[in-house]
This record gives structure tokens, C-alpha cells and sequence, in this order.
């Protein structure tokens, strides 16, 4: 019988090349207030050297259906063919406002798994997360109230409740969950974008994030498990239909909007990998910076299967990185 290869080297450090050349081509676009430009720069620079990776890959998540997104479009077949057979999610810029408008948190960040172990978030936009570190892993349950699961944390942690930070989304969606986590006591680490780094933060050494609350974009719910399960954290997602329509879709399609997807349910098995490259400033890496050399990168490369993470900083020489940096400038 011919069993699929699986992915024995550590893609991570290939997909790190990816990140960087996205992060850099969208550093261009810091602070000219055009998202969208930022965006489609960091998708051509994103598939440019994805291409050059050797593996079977599949856009499970990527930036939409093909009619709308010419490229990493959901479906898409990346890499040069070869096995490894695995899944793809991509997030070319997560915080395209946050780069538009200069500001500081935007990453670009990839991730991928084994074939068939990536959650396809369909038509589900929205998602609630809860997301902890290691040492908070299995006292969080998304179906208890915030209340429960910060008194929970706390006594793993061994800290007050008062001592926690926690990180939400700053949308008025979660108006109620700040007025309950206040309530609580808790001290609210508040993000206007980019809760993939937000849900990174829990399992960082000395971030002073404990616990991501709230509703966010399910394709970041599914790259923050990937980088969790090399991390040593854990993130738990209940799908969140943003009307009736979209909750119709998502039930024909088969979808139980009761589930509580675990780190498991939204990527499988331990063979992923992930890689994020800061655009911007950020909680754990800087962001992309000019010098008379050309630009020097900081990157988180992780992989489960090791639980390895790495920081990568790289110089990259301007006159070699001009191809795909000046893509859609
Ligand atoms: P974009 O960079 O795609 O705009 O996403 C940023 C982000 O803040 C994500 O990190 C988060 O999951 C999502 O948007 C939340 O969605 P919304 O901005 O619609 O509330």
C-alpha cells in the first residue's frame, strides 16, 4: 500500500522565506491608508515564493472564493507538487487596518498541516474564541461564562483574578463581555485588530496576557490553534453566524453552530506549522525596518510536532528583494 508522505522536514523554515517576503511587500503600504493596496501587495509577494516551497499544497483558507481573489484564492493548488500532501491558511496581513493606518500589531502569518486536518470554516465569518497558555491548558471551557473561566484560570495560574490580562477584540459586540470581565475584576488588555498575535500572547513568556475572550474572524481561530499546538496553549471556537442568512448556509453546509471545536477540531493531528512575520511593531517582534542594507525582518517560526519556536531575524539585501517587495506598488 502507498502511504502519503508526511511532512518530516520542518516546513516552518521554508514558510518563514513566505511571511517575510508578505510582510515586507506590505510594509510599503505602512500608514498610507490604503488597505487594500497593503493587502493585495502582501497576496502577490505571499504567492510569489509559496510557489518556490516543494509540497502538494491546498488553500483550505485563503482570501475567498476564486472569483473574488485571483490568487491563494480557497481551493487553490500551491507548491511544486511533491509530497508532502498538506493544507494551507493563509493570512497575508492580519490588521490590514492596523498597517494602513501605521499602527502597531499587523502580522502576516501561514499555516500549515498535514492534508485533511485543517478546519474549513465555510461560510462561518465569525467565531467565539477562548485561547490560554500552557499552564491554563484544559481550565477554560467556552460553554462556561466568563466569570467561570477567569476564577478557573486564576487558580491554575495561581494568581487572582484581578491579576489577570485579558485580551478582547475592542468591538461593541463585546460590550456585555467587557462589562462581565470588569465585573470580575480582571484586568482588560483591550486589541483594536489582530487577534491571531492577541491569541499568541497567552502562550508567550511574559506578555502579561492570560486569556483571549471573544468574537473574531474564524480563518484567525483555525492559524492561532496552529501556532497554539506548537506553543503549548490551546484555543476553543463556537461558530458565530453574523445573521440568518449566514447561519442558514452554514447549517445546509452541514455545520453544528453548537459544536465547541477544540485545538484538535481545527487542526489536527501534530504535524503543523506556522510562521508569522511582524509588519508593524508588535507585542513579541518588530516590524519590518529600513536601513542602508535593504530591510531586516523579524519572524516566530513554530512547529508542533517539535513544539519548537523560533525567532528568526533577518537582513535581506535590497538589491535581491526588489522583485516581489515592489509587487503592486
Ligand atoms: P483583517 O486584517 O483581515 O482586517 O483582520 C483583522 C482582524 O482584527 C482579525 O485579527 C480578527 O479576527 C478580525 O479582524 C475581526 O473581525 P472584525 O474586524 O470584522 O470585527
Amino acid at each position: 500500500m502507498h502511504l502519503p508522505a508526511r511532512p518530516d522536514r520542518n516546513l516552518a523554515l521554508e514558510l518563514v522565506r513566505v511571511t517575510e517576503a508578505a510582510a515586507i511587500a506590505a510594509s510599503r503600504w505602512v500608514g498610507r491608508g490604503d488597505k487594500n493596496a497593503a493587502d493585495g501587495a502582501a497576496v502577490d509577494a505571499m504567492r510569489l515564493v509559496l510557489g518556490s516551497v516543494s509540497m502538494d499544497g491546498l488553500v483550505v483558507i485563503g482570501e475567498g472564493e476564486k472569483d473574488e481573489a485571483p490568487m491563494l484564492y480557497n481551493g487553490e493548488a500551491i507548491g511544486d507538487g511533491q509530497p508532502p500532501a498538506v493544507d494551507i491558511a493563509v493570512d497575508p496581513i492580519d490588521g490590514t487596518t492596523l498597517t494602513a493606518k501605521g499602527r502597531n500589531g499587523a502580522v502576516s502569518v501561514i499555516a500549515l498541516s498535514e492534508r485533511g486536518t485543517m478546519f474549513n470554516p465555510g461560510p462561518c465569518v465569525y467565531m467565539e474564541k477562548i485561547a490560554v497558555g500552557p499552564k491554563g491548558r484544559g481550565a477554560v471551557d467556552i460553554t462556561a461564562t466568563a466569570t467561570e473561566n477567569l476564577k478557573e484560570l486564576a487558580k491554575r495560574l495561581s494568581k487572582t483574578v484581578q491579576e489577570l490580562g485579558v485580551v478582547i477584540l475592542d468591538r461593541d459586540r463585546h460590550d456585555d463581555l467587557v462589562a462581565e470581565v470588569r465585573e470580575a475584576g480582571a484586568r482588560i488588555l483591550s486589541i483594536s485588530d489582530g487577534d491571531v498575535a492577541g491569541a499568541i500572547a497567552t502562550s508567550w513568556p511574559n506578555s502579561g496576557a492570560d486569556i483571549l475572550l471573544g468574537i473574531g474572524g474564524t480563518p484567525e481561530g483555525v492559524i492561532a490553534a496552529a501556532a497554539l499546538k506548537g506553543l503549548g496553549g490551546e484555543i476553543q471556537g463556537r461558530l458565530w453566524p453574523r445573521h440568518e442568512e449566514e447561519r442558514t448556509a452554514a447549517l445546509a453546509a452541514g455545520y453544528n453552530l453548537q459544536q465547541v471545536l477544540t485545538t484538535d477540531d481545527l487542526v489536527a493531528g501534530d504535524n503543523c506549522f506556522f510562521s508569522a512575520t511582524a509588519i508593524t511593531d508588535g507585542e513579541f517582534l518588530r516590524g519590518v525596518r529600513y536601513h542602508d542594507f535593504g530591510v531586516t525582518t523579524e519572524s516566530l517560526v513554530v512547529r508542533s510536532r517539535s513544539g519548537t519556536a523560533r525567532l528568526v531575524e533577518t537582513i535581506h539585501r535590497h538589491d535581491k528583494f526588489t522583485d516581489f517587495s515592489t509587487a503592486g506598488i
